[in-house]
């Protein structure tokens, strides 16, 4: 960046002009800029305010606040111009030097009883709670989607997987509830972040409050904030709520990877048990046969970033002496990143999730191939009276025998099932097929069909 065009807001005490370097080190402008909206929208509610406390008279508040139409027109007729022109230290600082332009002295009286420590906080915070509530719509839709799948494939069996081996037979509907859950979890820690992004902390000063009587509770509701900070202090070094929100999302894009990740793994030739329509899939330069699930494989990449600007801000408030210390300027292109690639990664999850295909028959014939029954085998003899560890013991056994001579449950006679144990009957056959493992498990929060559609039927009813 090039030397900034105004005189610095701070320069009385100064005798020489700053460095070009300090002024490109310090500037925070390059990124706060799209915090414009917001600074003059604080600012415009400051100067109200001035005026209801009798700081300034109506006549210099409505000046400015003139003043700010003005320049918030300017910036949304001609942004990159606008900026270009008006570079400074930080939004703020630009801000309010074009104000002084545009409207002289009584721009100047703009600042009373404000420091930018309270006002960056304030814009940051007015900034954030549109973002979580438009992550929270996201979010929910996706959350629906989920369920609208559940709905659809409430009875549809697949293998269920422990380190990655078959493990139980499950419902397809089943699984897309597990995510539903997880999503269900993200999307009340977003609301709970909401709570506390949702503070004041204008009229905090530069950290030790102001002496002029700013009514902080008529300054609250004109910006629609819930809450007003309790300690000035705590006001301008807090950025508890930011790192939350840098949690949730790296939280919320772990749980989209682990999902990406099975997308990617039920996309392979070996498993098919899905489609990719064609519009969310890539191809290859060199292979033609390639079909890539590059979709997936970016929403499982996006972690890195995203758990790397959550680490970035909990690094930068480690040992931070309170309370405003310039290091808390690096927050900012922090949760930019995260933000902005949160939402395109929730509206991509959306889309790609209601264009693939669940290929019913592959998952049935795979759950059909190994001993995913062997619980099952366990538990019937256990039923019988057989302590369980023996029932395990002997199912072991069985799984042992078939594997030596490349047979499954169902191929046994029911002299070989005598030969292992002699309770079992002729039911067992019945008790070995999939259907009844699934059927069986009906306990509440269970895989079972039934309860699949009680599951379904509690998640709508859910308030959030
Ligand atoms: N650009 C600064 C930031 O983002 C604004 C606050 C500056 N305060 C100060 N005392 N220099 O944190």
């Amino acid at each position: 960046m090039s030397k900034t065009n105004d005189k610095k807001l701070w320069s009385g005490r100064f005798k020489e002009e700053t460095a070009t370097i300090l002024d490109e080190f310090n500037s925070s402008f390059n990124f706060d800029k799209r915090l414009y909206k917001e600074d003059i929208i604080c600012s415009i509610a400051f100067a109200k305010t001035l005026a209801h406390c009798k700081i300034i008279s109506s006549h210099e508040s409505e000046e400015i606040i003139r003043g700010l139409n003005k320049i918030l027109e300017e910036i949304e007729t001609e942004p990159q111009a606008w900026f270009e022109k008006n570079k400074n230290e930080d939004i703020h600082s630009a801000v309010e030097s074009r104000l002084i332009n545009l409207i002289g002295d009584t721009g100047k009286k703009l600042h009373t009883g404000r420091s930018r420590n309270d006002q960056v906080i304030t814009d940051l915070r007015f900034w954030l709670k549109e973002e979580v509530k438009l992550i929270i719509s996201l979010l929910k839709e996706l959350r629906g989607t989920f369920l609208n799948l559940a709905r659809k494939h409430y009875d549809t069996i697949m293998p269920g997987y422990t380190h990655l081996q078959q493990a139980q037979p499950i419902t397809l509907g089943h699984y897309l509830l597990c995510y539903e859950q997880k999503l269900h979890r993200d999307l009340e820690r977003f609301f709970q972040t909401l709570e506390r992004t949702d503070v004041l902390t204008l009229g905090s000063g530069a950290l030790a409050g102001t002496s002029y009587p700013i009514d902080r509770k008529f300054l609250a509701s004109e910006l629609g904030f819930k809450n007003i900070s309790e300690n000035s202090i705590d006001a301008v070094s807090d950025r508890d709520f930011l790192l939350e929100c840098l949690f949730n999302i790296s939280l919320l894009n772990i749980h989209l990877s682990q999902w990406a990740e099975e997308m990617i793994l039920w996309n392979t030739e070996e498993f098919k048990f899905i489609s990719i329509s064609d519009a969310y899939a890539t191809g290859s330069s060199m292979m033609p046969q390639k079909k890539n699930p590059d979709i997936p494989e970016l929403i499982r990449g996006k972690s890195g970033r995203l758990i790397g600007n959550l680490t970035g801000m909990l690094t930068i408030l480690k040992g931070l002496p309170q309370a405003y210390n310039k290091d808390l300027q690096e927050d900012k292109e922090l949760i930019f990143d995260s933000v902005d690639n949160i939402k395109i990664v929730l509206h991509i999850s959306n889309e790609f999730l209601q264009n693939i295909t669940f290929n019913k028959d592959k998952m049935y014939e795979s759950v059909n191939r190994g001993f995913i029954s062997a619980t099952d085998v366990a538990d019937y003899l256990t039923k019988k009276g057989v302590p369980f560890r023996i029932a395990h013991e002997v199912v072991g056994k069985i799984v042992a025998y078939c594997i030596e001579r490349n047979r499954q449950f169902k191929d046994l006679s029911m002299s070989e099932w005598n030969s292992f144990h002699k309770l079992f009957g002729d039911d067992i056959i019945e008790k070995i097929k999939v259907e009844s493992c699934i059927n069986s498990r009906n306990i509440y929060g269970g895989t079972a069909p039934e309860e699949v559609i009680k599951a379904i039927q509690r998640a709508e009813k859910r308030a959030i």
